[in-house]
């Protein structure tokens, strides 16, 4: 048997509204057989679902190839769907079935010359309500397909007959605005009516127009919100119809009195009219914006998710009304309500209680994150907010009657809609927790742009932050399509040098973050120009975002290059360093790391990843040089830091852990790195140290180094700091800093003390890659040759992960039995090969079953290595039991 699945296009399902650029398909094979390799495939595409009139065919093509086949001979045609399917012959010869039917659709053709026009509502913006704007649409014939295109400056929500268009949010979505914006899709045939129709839009000031950044300000792309749409009908007659925002649209008031990312929203139901309503309408203006910027939709969208019940509602020692929902989350808070009219209820939100248990939000800082609702107060009324989302676990109740009830609450999650990918479980409850506190701290940090925090005047997309998260992130979810559109502005951000700017999107120039004389290029952060595309492409083999990103690359890496007068150190300008690192003075925010051997080391490596990417671009000349000048860096980096003994002359965790994680030394001064790391960590009582740059590596390298059971020693601390340490306080995400809240239960400060921050949450890629043992190729990515080498340790039992890989589901998972055994249990997806070490087996000692593995079907090598026993295995499910020796 075997099965073509999953079939996707650029990472979706039947996408509506893609660029007509030649898209990608990617599919998976399902097969009963062990080692089962696609030798040949075939795609159709076609106008008709019934395949009536074949467009495109591959034939059969002879290719082990079942990701990114781009379809480069279709010639694409503008709103136009096709439909497609696939089938493929595997090396037995057998031949699958044709895959169930998929589509994509193509989107406007050139978005650029779009004929609508920028409508916006300057009068009621004036008011500082979000305004609505309407149009109405007459149909007299039957309607065969409706599509709507729109875009805004600011956000907008769209509304056809009294009903809500689609189900995405916070549309359409954060770019560079100044550079680039994307416009949505929507298919809406099923919601016209013959005769009048009314096609409505809220518009929000979200990013774009709302508060941006720590210093109340506000407006950081645009001062006035705008929509622009087009609806186009195709009728059954074979008649077409275009209606555009520009003259005939109306614009009025609408009940939300003001919306704000940060803010939160105030809302008053008595302004609630329907759409067709006749009163205090007034002509839409028209007005000119570029239109040159406008790109078809690249992130998946964000979603409603999930839905929360809160677990408690209490009085604080202050006597507030506070709701509890459990879990720090990401979205809002929708709530049912009866009362009078015009009575107004209040819900603000916050992270945590204070350690006498009361409502505390000083961390929130300038970010009001409130909903203030006035009651229409004719029955059961339902209300949820437009353009904010809040970061939260408690929420005060103000202006509520007494007898309030729970079930009149629901927390609704939003993020991006990223399938998951990654499972994860292992015999520690609490670890299972803190993988549960970094998953949330993706959910929560996902909204569009991967951002520090979500909760507080900030919620940027931080750099540094995403690069140290971004292998993590890949793990758990599927985040191709996310950090395609996040690298896009990434690149369009960069300096006319190659510069990065500390947040992507950057904000307006006249916003100066205040640290450095430049807002761009911190090592660290900026290298996330090399580090996030060169991990889509280990995770998910994505060659072209490579390509695409290739320049940007470039540039970075020939910005460093340019600072300073030694063009193989970077010790020159500002840089966070290794941020809320333990080692230097208390209540300092930098580690005492050297910035410059930061630096240096960070430029190394972003060195090494752009000549990596040269390899695989084939750009063999640049390869070369980028080959040479790494080594010229890590010869200047080895005489500038260490010492005639061998030593580094940094004497931090991170100093070691940056050099032995980058290679940047060898032989006898490798070992003594590794004997250091040891040392100051069990100097520190067997605790890091580390901030942001050195803690994502930290139990990676103890791993790789043979300190494997230290690694795992740092995971079960549970006291200050150690990950389980906020676990065991309570957490449900992860924490900024090691001491959010400190033994006594103070508080580390109140104005940089996020209690979701997914930095140190960059110990999920330890768990999936080491624990559990799962891990990419980078000379096959994507998963194409997947590598499982468990490192069981003490204080673990059993620990299983799997991944949805581009191939299909890969698990590892392992357990020491009570007869000091350990079985293995993995699984391989199609059209792949497994390269796996059983940690502590020797060869003879083998079972698969019952069968010695070297005779077991689809075994093709085994040989005793140091760490255990080594197998080149086919796809397919196997499971090993073995005595148990040294783990
Ligand atoms: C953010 C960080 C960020 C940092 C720069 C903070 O305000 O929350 O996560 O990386 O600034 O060091």
């Amino acid at each position: 048997m075997l099965i073509v699945t999953k079939v996707r296009c650029e990472y979706k399902e039947n996408p509506i509204g893609i660029s007509l650029v030649a898209p990608r398909i990617s599919w998976q094979l399902l097969s009963d057989i062990r080692n089962c390799i696609q030798m040949a495939y075939r795609i159709q595409v076609s106008k008709n679902a019934d395949f009536h009139t074949i467009l495109w065919d591959t034939g059969t093509s002879t290719s082990s190839q079942s990701i990114h086949v781009q379809l480069t001979g279709l010639h694409l045609q503008p709103k136009l769907r096709y439909y497609y399917r696939v089938k493929v012959w595997d090396q037995s010869g057998a031949e699958s079935a044709w895959s169930s039917r998929a589509f994509f659709e193509t989107g406007l053709e050139n978005p650029q010359l779009w004929p609508a026009q920028w409508i916006c509502a300057p009068a009621v913006q004036d008011m500082g309500h979000s305004p609505r704007m309407r149009k109405f649409v007459n149909i007299d014939k039957a309607v065969r397909s409706a599509r709507i295109y729109a875009t805004a400056l600011g956000l907008y929500e769209l509304h056809l007959n009294n009903q809500r268009v689609g189900d995405q949010y916070f549309t359409p979505g954060w770019t560079s605005y100044g550079k680039r914006l994307q416009y949505q899709s929507y298919e809406v045939t099923d919601m016209l009516k013959k005769g009048s129709n009314v096609l409505g839009a809220l518009l929000g000031d979200g990013w774009y127009k709302g508060y941006l950044g720590w210093k109340n300000d506000k407006a950081m792309f645009g001062t006035r919100t705008a929509l622009l749409l087009e609806l186009y009908i195709q009728y059954e007659d074979g008649t077409e119809d275009q209606f555009m925002s520009g003259p005939g649209w109306e614009s009025s008031i609408s009940a939300i009195v003001s919306s704000d990312i940060y803010m939160g929203e105030i809302y008053d139901a008595r302004l609630e009219r329907e759409w067709t309503d006749s009163d205090g309408w007034i002509p839409a203006d028209i007005i000119h914006y570029r239109k040159d910027i406008i790109v078809a939709q690249e992130n998946v969208p964000v979603l409603q998710q999930e839905q929360l019940k809160p677990i408690a509602l209490f009085q604080t020692p202050q006597g507030d009304t506070v709701l509890d929902m459990g879990q720090n989350m990401v979205g809002w808070l929708r709530f049912a309500i009866q009362g009078s009219p015009g009575q107004k209820v209040e819900l603000e939100h916050a992270e945590i209680l204070d350690a006498e248990g009361n409502f505390y939000r000083d961390n929130i800082r300038n970010a009001a994150q409130r909903i203030v609702y006035t009651l229409r107060g004719n029955g059961l009324e339902q209300f949820e907010p437009h353009f904010t989302f809040q970061g939260f676990r408690y929420v005060r109740l103000t202006g509520f009657s007494d007898k309030i009830q729970l079930d009149h609450f629901i927390g609704v999650v939003l993020h991006s809609n990223m399938e998951r990918t990654g499972h994860f479980e292992c015999s520690s409850p609490l670890v299972n927790q803190l993988h549960h506190n970094i998953l949330w701290g993706q959910k929560g940090n996902f909204l569009d742009v991967p951002t520090d925090c979500p909760q507080r005047d900030e919620r940027l997309g931080w750099t540094g932050d995403a690069q140290m998260f971004v292998r993590t992130a890949s793990y758990l979810m599927n985040t191709a399509p996310f950090f395609t559109k996040w690298l896009r502005d990434l690149k369009a951000d960069q300096t006319a040098e190659g510069g990065v700017p500390f947040f992507i999107p950057n904000l307006k120039e006249s916003f100066s973050s205040g640290w450095g004389e430049t807002d761009h290029s911190s090592a660290a952060w900026g290298d996330a120009a090399t580090i996030c595309p060169w991990t889509m492409y280990e995770m998910y083999g994505d060659t072209l975002l490579l390509q695409e990103q290739y320049e940007s690359m470039k540039k970075w890496v020939s910005y460093i290059q340019e600072q300073g007068d030694n063009p193989y150190l970077w010790n020159t300008g500002f840089h966070f360093g290794d941020w809320l690192a333990l080692d230097s003075e208390p209540g300092s925010y930098v580690g005492s790391t050297d910035i410059a051997y930061i630096a240096t080391a960070f430029y190394a490596y972003s060195v090494s990843l752009t000549q990596k990417a040269a390899v695989v671009l084939g750009k063999t000349e640049d390869s070369e040089q980028y080959r040479s000048l790494h080594t010229k860096i890590v010869e200047a980096f080895q005489n500038e830091y260490v010492t005639a003994s061998g030593d580094i002359s940094i004497a931090t965790q991170t100093a070691q852990v940056l050099a032995l994680r980058f290679g940047l030394i060898q032989g006898s001064a490798r070992e003594r790195a590794i004997q250091k790391l040891e040392e100051l960590l069990h100097d520190a009582g067997d605790h890091l140290k580390t901030g942001f740059v050195g803690t994502p590596y930290l139990n990676p390298v103890l791993s790789e180094c043979g300190n494997n059971k230290l690694a795992y020693k740092l995971l079960f601390q549970k006291d200050y700091p150690s990950w389980l340490y906020q676990v065991t306080k309570g957490a449900t995400t992860v924490w900024e800093h090691w001491d959010g809240i400190k033994e006594d239960g103070s508080f580390w400060s109140a104005d940089m003390n996020s209690f979701n921050h997914y930095a140190y949450g960059a110990i999920g890629e330890w768990l999936y890659r080491y624990v559990a043992g799962i891990g990419p190729d980078e000379n096959n990515p994507g998963f194409k040759v997947v590598h499982i080498h468990p490192h069981p340790g003490p204080g673990l039992e059993w620990a299983e992960a799997s991944i949805k890989s581009m191939y299909g589901d890969i698990i590892s998972s392992w357990r020491k039995t009570t007869d000091h055994k350990m079985t293995v249990s993995i699984s391989v997806p199609a059209n792949t090969e497994g390269v796996v070490i059983l940690p502590g087996a020797q060869r003879t000692e083998l079972l698969e079953g019952v069968i010695p593995a070297e005779q077991a079907d689809g075994v093709k090598r085994i040989e005793a290595v140091e760490q255990g026993v080594r197998l080149v295995l086919g796809s397919g499910a196997y499971h090993f039991v073995y005595p148990q020796s040294h783990t």
